[in-house]
């Protein structure tokens, strides 16, 4: 079976995420999507609300598994029995940081490749980042992310 992964932070997944999770799931047998825990990064919703996030928003698309990870991302791939990092790539300013990443995940293994997909040119500015600035000022995200995280950006900025 040929397992791909599809790592990030995903705080929040927006339309881009999903638009690369739903091409990525068309060409390998099974996707799975893979959440960074990492406690440092401080992030607006935690690991298991942003995996409930993925699961309803993935909920359709019959080869997709949304997970966890807290440790090096070969380590998991491997413990997956995946051979394919998925990343999406945006715009020239990503490249480097992208290389770099790619470079290291293949010397610390070097059966894992990863796969780079151009980001669709409709969510080229799109980012987790600016989704947030944009609804801390009540903004409209809904062309931006999924309805279920309009909502949860809403009740977060509310309680705020
Ligand atoms: O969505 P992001 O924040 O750009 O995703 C970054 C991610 C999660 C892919 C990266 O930070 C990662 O793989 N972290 C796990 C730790 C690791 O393996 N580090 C070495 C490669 S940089």
């Amino acid at each position: 079976m040929n397992i791909a992964v599809y790592p990030g932070s995903f705080d929040p997944v927006t339309n881009g995420h999903l638009d690369i999770i739903m091409r990525g799931a068309k060409v390998f047998d099974l996707l799975i999507v893979a959440v960074l825990n990492n406690s440092g990064k401080n992030p607006m919703f935690t690991v298991e609300e942003r995996k409930q996030h993925l699961i309803e928003v993935t909920r359709n698309i019959g080869n997709v598994e949304v997970d966890s990870f807290n440790n090096l991302l070969v380590d998991y791939i491997q413990a997956k029995q995946a051979r394919v990092i998925i990343r999406g790539l945006r715009a020239i300013s990503d490249f480097e940081y992208e290389l770099q990443m790619a470079s290291i995940n293949h010397k610390l293994s070097e059966n894992i490749e990863t796969f780079f997909m151009m980001t669709n040119p409709q969510y080229s500015y799109l980012s987790s980042s600016i989704v947030k600035e944009i609804a801390k000022y009540q903004a409209p995200v809904s062309d931006l992310v999924p309805k279920v995280i309009e909502d949860a950006l809403r009740i977060k900025y509310a309680v705020k």
